[in-house]
């Protein structure tokens, strides 16, 4: 570690808890050696550290990239918003424009209510439910993320600060629940679809009891919105829900999320309001973004961001997997295209100190991967595809050969 590193390592760990404002980036979400630590800049596919190297970036700030760093559309925006200000004293007329381009664009959406982290458009679909219907509990499946807020960090195993008496409020349940566990009447089902779709879940049986109940149905696309479709999983399965939640992908990289739906539940939303929710840079950006995702040839070959997106993560997928095979580590992958991650290296590896080594491998390549998952991004080009894949193949070639991790694995964030 450089001097100038190891300083920023010091402050951050003295004057930052868990040393940073992110939970999936602070220091130890990485190996302790052989991955970088602290971006200085971002670059189309590139990120580039504290030191002045550069890695191809696979973790597109954890989703919220889907064309890379500064894209130039985006920024030309914004930075001409810049100069025009930031937040005024009366809504902004990009406030309407965005929103109605977001309701032509998302299937369930009749209206919006723009906030600025998917964590907070949650908590506003669960309190617009509530509101809604008049019932108070929210059924939430096991290990779909909605955020770090009270409602449904209850339901984690430690929840330090959260009042338990909120899990009067929340039930949990697991995919294989019954389906007449469902039938004590909550406010809403709310899940991340993909997952569900994922796991072969009967998400249209689902859909058919809720109703049946007057119950409502939450999407939270927060991931999957603008990346496996624009308008996420509802817009590949053509199943629409009542409210859905969007972030990550729309802000084109600014802050921007965004609650939506039914306009006979959005009349619920009223209370939803922050300071900053209508923030010029934000909703330029967004602006900005939409026509990215609109460009039908945005790769040049024929290609949208998201169609780009898929064939990136597929060359990745099928190219990781076949060279695993070819060495015999039977590697199991999960996600879609656009997002996937290594489930495992086979039944007699240790995830955690493989996974390890092949973040310490591909960073030596020039290549930064985060061991929960990797973000294909529209922005690689094929010798940049190529260059990762030779670093994604050298690190199971090591990983086969039992090549041993320098210094200490990652560690899980659920303490
Ligand atoms: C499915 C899902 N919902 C909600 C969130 C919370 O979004 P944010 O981190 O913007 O608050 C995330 C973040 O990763 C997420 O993946």
């Amino acid at each position: 570690m450089t001097v100038l590193t190891q300083e920023a390592m010091v402050r951050a760990l003295e004057y930052i808890p868990e040393g940073s404002f992110t939970l999936s980036k602070r220091p130890d979400a990485f190996p302790s050696q052989g991955s970088p630590r602290f971006a200085a800049r971002g670059q189309g596919p590139y990120v580039i550290d504290d030191k002045g190297v550069s890695y191809l970036d696979w973790i597109c700030g954890l989703g919220a990239l889907t064309v890379g760093h500064t894209h130039p559309h985006v920024i030309d925006a914004v930075i001409k918003q810049v100069r025009d200000g930031a937040i005024y004293s009366l809504p902004s007329v990009l406030e309407g424009q965005v929103a109605e381009r977001l309701c032509g664009l998302i299937p369930c959406a009749e209206q919006v209510k723009v906030v600025k982290t998917g964590s907070e458009a949650c908590a506003a679909a669960v309190r617009i439910a509530r509101a809604a219907t008049g019932r108070e509990k929210i059924v939430k499946f096991k290990d779909h993320y909605h955020g770090w807020h009270d409602w449904t960090m209850v339901t984690s195993a430690k929840h330090p600060g959260v009042p338990d008496s909120l899990l009067s409020g929340i039930l949990e349940i697991h995919k294989d629940f019954d389906f007449d566990e469902a039938a004590g009447l909550p406010a809403a089902f709310i899940c991340e679809p993909e997952r569900l779709l994922l796991n072969g879940f009967d998400l249209p049986r689902l859909m058919d009891v809720a109703r049946e109940h007057g119950v409502l149905i939450i999407f939270d696309e927060t991931l999957s919105g603008g990346r496996l479709r624009l308008g996420g999983a509802q817009e590949m399965i053509g199943l629409y829900p009542d409210l859905a939640v969007f972030g990550k992908a729309f802000g084109g990289g600014y802050p921007f999320a965004f609650v939506c739906g039914k306009r006979e539940y959005m009349q619920h939303a009223w209370p939803v309001s922050g300071t900053f929710s209508g923030d010029a840079i934000g909703l330029t950006a967004a602006n900005a973004m939409l026509d990215v995702f609109e460009e039908p040839n945005h790769n040049g070959l024929g290609a949208s961001v998201i169609d780009t997106m898929w064939s990136v993560g597929q060359r990745l997928w099928e190219a990781l997997e076949t060279k695993a095979k070819a060495v015999g580590l039977p590697l199991n992958l999960g996600g879609n295209y656009p997002r996937f991650w290594i489930k495992d290296f086979g039944p007699d590896i240790d995830r955690r100190q493989a996974m390890s080594v092949f973040v310490q491998i591909c960073a030596a390549w020039g290549v930064l991967v985060h061991q929960a998952v990797i973000f294909a991004s529209a922005a690689m080009t094929e010798p940049q595809i190529e260059r990762s894949i030779d670093a994604m193949t050298h690190a199971v070639n090591e990983i086969h050969h039992h090549v041993m991790l320098r210094g200490e694995p990652y560690k899980d964030s659920v303490r």
